[in-house]
């Protein structure tokens, strides 16, 4: 007989710990043990703190979490992360389809600093490549801005067992070999997220980061648009708005919203 160790729960302590002495002081953070979304939550939070810089909520475990395209999230209790960052529009010049491109290289760098090296796949999604060469979904990102807010979503899966994965294209940090500290992983994207706020930064230059770290450049693709016929493509580029550049029959597209499969 096989007996399961229940999942550890998050250690509020420790991801304070683990960010940055300046974020500390301005982060209101809330940790829970079950949520329906981290999503909804970090919006009740952000409006029982008027004016704060950052706001955020994470969860052991969300009900009903939600990913790109009115897709569901699974979110299974202390397998994973769920951490949505609420903070002011005026903070950040991005137009909103670039904000959770931004926030995938920061997960990238972040997840580096911490041993385990993933890739991008465009738009939004956290990859890694398996042994036989397929594109494996770790996490993704969900963002949204209005004229006063933003709101970020990342959802990762840190120790998922493979019955536990949506797809069969996903896979989690540890079934690729990678041990990763939730808390860890917390503090650091916290501290990240506050130094990008802080500086007001109007460059671009995370740009050429996000082109490097994007495995569906130089690709040929099968482009699943949201409401049209799938097609294939070669991806070029990213454009300044975060949209795919394609080549498709030889003329110059940009996709902006969709599914892109990686074909070879
Ligand atoms: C995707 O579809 O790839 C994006 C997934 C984003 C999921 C995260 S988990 C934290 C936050 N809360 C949600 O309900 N969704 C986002």
């Amino acid at each position: 007989m096989t007996t399961k160790v229940p999942r550890a729960r998050l250690d509020s302590a420790r991801i304070h710990s683990e960010t940055s002495p300046t974020v500390r002081d301005a982060l209101i953070l809330q940790v829970l043990e079950s949520v329906s979304s981290t999503n909804d939550a970090v919006l009740e939070l952000w409006a029982e703190n008027p004016g704060a810089l950052l706001v955020a909520c994470t969860a052991d475990e969300q009900t009903a979490g939600r990913g790109r395209l009115d897709r569901t999230w699974m979110s299974p209790f202390g397998a994973g992360v769920a951490l949505s960052l609420a903070f002011p529009a005026k903070a950040i010049a991005h137009v909103p389809t670039l904000i959770p491109l931004h926030f995938g290289v920061l997960v990238a760098q972040v997840l580096e600093a911490c041993g385990a090296p993933v890739r991008l796949k465009w738009p939004n999604d956290i990859v890694m490549t398996s042994e036989t060469g397929e594109i494996r979904k770790l996490g993704g990102i969900l963002a949204t801005k209005n004229a006063d807010i933003v709101v970020v979503g990342i959802g990762l899966n840190f120790s998922l067992e493979r019955p536990e994965l949506p797809t069969e294209t996903a896979s989690s940090l540890s079934l690729e070999g990678f041990t990763v500290s939730r808390e860890e992983f917390i503090g650091r994207i916290l501290s990240a997220t506050s130094e990008l706020l802080r500086a007001e930064s109007t460059d671009d230059a995370w740009l050429a980061d996000y082109v490097n770290l994007c495995s569906t450049l130089e690709r040929e693709v099968m482009v699943h648009p949201a409401d049209g016929v799938a097609f294939k493509a070669l991806a070029t580029g990213i454009d300044e708005h975060g949209g795919l550049v394609i080549l498709r029959e030889g003329s110059q597209e940009i996709v902006t919203v969709g599914d892109i499969v990686h074909l070879r």
